[in-house]
């Protein structure tokens, strides 16, 4: 194909371990991250340009830990932008792999388009032997540059993976297929080829009453983690900081210790959203399950994990603060 009949895809980088460097290539742990820069992330994928025609862009260069939700909200709104623009076919996110997950649901459900957005990273620093980053880069531009990637959703392609935005986790802390769906993925890239064979039930991107374009501000929310002697002073010191938002990861279906429900409920009485989600890694969350949301007006999150909960809070928040309302939006997203 001639370069200007290929797709045009923007790559923003954001730093993390694809962009990180250490000092010896065996070392695949003890390295910093967001290093290098997109023009080098670039230049070790030359195949890519066969694929389609590149343009970088450096968003940030940060550990994704050190994201905040202003930051992600900026992310949003540059990649709403960058998509809107003419001739674009698709944008690639290169992204710390810790809150990738995060990121990626929150683009998933604020982003009013039909163009690809695909975010990697990488397990292994680009000076590592074996890295990953650059195979994963190029895949990830091989289905942003793909007409199939269309109205799938924001979508993360590690390890020759396609996951969708929704459901996508990271699994573990060191291995190279290190990301997850709890449905398994959507597809698998091979030979530079996107192949789909599933497509997510719930509404993302076009289909979601979120928009980039109207939010101002995330409210501010927090997780707080059930274990085996939890504290409830944990609960009303998490309380009493003011949080519009908790999420507390329970036991099981959601359970929350009965010592801890009188300082989350002194919280939501205090106007506080409560959310019940579980700690287990996987499964859905019962309303008036173990803890009785009907009776306490806490919400219940399905089967999303409590990091994407508290995403999905954020928003919700930004279009309603009724009960009802709030639990409608963790049914449907
Ligand atoms: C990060 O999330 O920025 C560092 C870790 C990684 O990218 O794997």
């Amino acid at each position: 194909m001639v370069a200007s009949a290929l797709p045009h895809i923007v790559v923003l980088a954001l730093g993390g371990t694809i962009a990180g460097s250490a000092a010896s290539a065996t070392d695949a742990t003890g390295y910093r991250a967001a290093t290098t820069g997109v023009d080098d992330l670039l230049a070790r994928v030359p195949d890519a340009a066969r694929l389609a025609r590149l343009t970088g862009e450096q968003f940030a260069n940060m550990d994704s830990s050190d994201l905040t939700d202003e930051v992600l909200l900026a992310l949003a709104r540059r990649v709403s932008a960058i998509a809107a623009e003419p001739g674009v076919d698709g944008v690639v996110i290169t992204h710390g792999t810790d809150t990738m997950e995060e990121s990626a649901y929150f683009l998933n459900l604020v982003l009013t388009t039909s163009v690809p957005v695909v975010l990697t990273g990488a397990m292994r620093p680009a000076t590592a032997l074996s890295a990953d980053g650059p195979m994963n880069l190029h895949a990830a531009v091989a289905v942003a540059a793909a007409a199939s990637s269309s109205r799938q959703g924001v979508l993360v392609v590690m390890n020759d993976e396609i996951h969708s935005g929704r459901d996508v986790t990271k699994t573990s802390s060191t291995r190279v297929g290190a990301f997850g769906s709890p449905y398994g993925p959507l597809g698998v890239v091979v030979a530079g080829r996107p192949l789909y064979y599933r497509s997510v039930a719930r509404p993302h991107t076009t289909a979601t009453e979120f928009d980039i374009a109207a939010i101002d501000a995330l409210p501010r929310a927090g997780i707080v983690f059930a274990h085996s002697g939890i504290d409830e002073s944990l609960a009303t010191v998490i309380g009493a900081a003011g949080w519009d938002i908790i999420v507390h990861a329970g036991f099981g279906n959601g359970t929350v210790a009965n010592r801890v429900i009188a300082p989350l409920e002194a919280a939501r009485a205090g106007g506080a959203v409560v959310v019940r989600a579980t700690r287990t890694g996987s499964g859905h969350v019962s309303a008036a399950g173990a803890s009785g949301d009907l009776v306490n007006g806490w919400i219940s999150v399905d089967d999303q994990s409590p990091q994407r909960a508290r995403i999905l809070a954020c928003l919700a928040l930004t279009v309603t603060r009724d009960h009802d309302a709030i639990q409608r939006i963790f049914d449907t997203y």
